[in-house]
């Protein structure tokens, strides 16, 4: 039945139409987000079409229908995971109890703050990459962009359906103001560091789709265990559109690691760049940045907002029903803080409860390792030695224990002098961001071309061939 979608204005397996005070405030939403997409969302191909994988409903075969599309024209829709019949709260102090269909009063305000921040980050990555299309270094990366754009939009619906439906006033009001903040803007930025970092070329966008997307995935998986049902009906849902993205990123990466690799071996010194490539050590740099920043999206290590969220039931760990104590009333984890003076440590232990932030992230981190050992196999097949790895999770932090003191990508304590001597070796610096960009000045509408600087994926999209036209220039 829920998996039923509408023909509707908005699509949708909520039945929508049967509150019609939801749906006109839905439809009033509706033109401000086209707004919002046609001034913030990509630029310059609104009137192509797109060989685009839309949601038509929740079903195996229906989530995933591919077709030319021109964007504005997406289906945007709201599209809910089925109902788990009688499911109940599965950790925390309401342990066991059935869920909520609706808000619970004492919750409202952390709830909606959760949402809202979840939200926010939709949009702001669609921002943030709305340049891109004009160099993109083939058609089959052209449209997986447009993908993960408007997928990113339909979430963003997810979460304004959210607001609309269960939250009243101030629930419309934060979804106004979903679409008000801007990516990077001084005065309205949007509410995360990362979502606020600039995305200028396509090394760094496949970086955030590698990184950034990830740590998605995992607030998803935490929300999806929500006793809030219709949050985590909806995160659900979103998790299968995430996967792309990620597949984006880290497909993205291994291509331009195979591309060097040749270039590598074709220069008499092993020099990429010689050839017009992005040469492994830069790589490196731009996996410290977007990791690190991936890693301050979860919050301090030592928090009383996370161990309230789980005591409420309202966000847990990951796949929640893979641990034994659901209550985390036991155990604790323990860290290394910095002492003031910044001479060294001291050992903390943290109830679990307060640390849930640092367990969501212990998840995090090993899932990203696993990219990086295929990076790693690729370098290694071609007899390469250099190997890349995940700086320490203290590297260049924003947010917890470790903000605002320097450490090297070992993790060991560095004085601010070694640091401003260091950093260009370690993070990106305009010189590199330039580099990049500069080989990336026009963009390949070719079907089946590549840029010089990556390699051709192994497939094309759902079973079509490399060469296939993926964006007609019809506009
Ligand atoms: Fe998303
Ligand atoms: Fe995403």
């Amino acid at each position: 039945m829920s998996s039923v979608v509408s023909s509707e204005r908005i699509p949708n397996n909520v039945d929508l139409a049967g509150d019609k005070k939801l749906q006109r405030a839905l439809e009033a939403w509706q033109p401000r987000f086209i707004d919002w997409w046609l001034e913030m969302g990509p630029e310059g191909f609104q009137k192509d079409n797109v060989y685009l994988r839309t949601a038509v409903s929740v079903d195996a075969d229906g989530w995933a229908h591919f077709d030319y599309v021109k964007m504005p024209d997406y289906r945007w829709g709201i599209f809910l995971a089925d109902a788990v019949k009688d499911r109940a709260i599965g950790f925390g102090d309401n342990l066991g109890k059935p869920v909520w269909q609706t808000v619970p009063g004492e919750h409202r305000n952390v709830l909606r703050r959760l949402i809202v921040t979840q939200g926010d980050t939709e949009p702001a990555s669609v921002e943030q990459q709305r340049m891109l299309g004009h160099t993109c270094p083939s058609l089959y990366d052209l449209r997986n962009l447009f993908q993960v754009n408007v997928e990113e939009g339909r979430h963003l619906w997810a979460m304004v359906y959210l607001l609309h439906s269960y939250f009243g006033r101030d629930g419309r009001e934060e979804a106004e103001a979903l679409l008000e903040r801007r990516s990077g803007n001084e005065d309205k930025p949007r509410i995360l560091g990362a979502f606020n970092e600039p995305c200028r070329h396509w090394l760094s966008f496949f970086m955030f789709t590698y990184f950034t997307d990830r740590d998605g995935k995992y607030q998803l998986l935490a929300l999806a265990e929500s006793g809030f049902d219709p949050l985590s009906r909806t995160t659900r849902f979103m998790l299968t559109e995430e996967a792309h993205h990620m597949f984006v990123g880290e497909t993205g990466v291994g291509r331009v690691v195979e591309r060097t690799i040749a270039l590598m071996k074709k220069n008499a010194n092993g020099d990429a760049r010689a050839e017009g490539g992005i040469d492994l050590p830069t790589m490196q740099k731009f996996i410290n940045l977007w990791y690190s920043v991936s890693l301050d999206l979860f919050g301090g290590e030592i928090s009383s907002n996370a161990a309230n969220y789980f005591a409420s039931g309202l966000k847990a760990r990951a796949k929640e029903d893979r641990y034994d104590d659901h209550r985390a009333l036991e155990g604790s984890m323990s860290f290394d803080v910095p002492k003031a003076d910044k001479s060294g440590f001291d050992r903390q232990e943290v109830p679990l409860r307060n640390a849930m932030n640092e367990v969501l992230r212990g998840e995090y981190v090993e899932d990203s390792q696993r990219g990086l050992d295929k990076w790693n196999k690729q370098l290694e097949e071609a007899g390469l030695d250099f190997r890349f790895g995940l700086p320490s999770t203290r590297f260049h932090r924003a947010t917890g224990i470790y903000a605002g003191i320097h450490f090297d990508p070992e993790g060991n304590l560095v004085d601010d002098a070694t640091w401003e001597k260091k950093k260009n070796e370690w993070l990106p610096n305009d010189a590199d961001d330039a580099y990049v960009a500069s080989l990336m000045q026009k963009p390949i509408y070719e079907p089946g071309k590549m840029a010089n600087w990556i390699a051709a994926p192994k497939h094309g999209i759902k079973g079509r061939p490399v060469e296939f036209e993926y964006v007609r220039f019809d506009g």
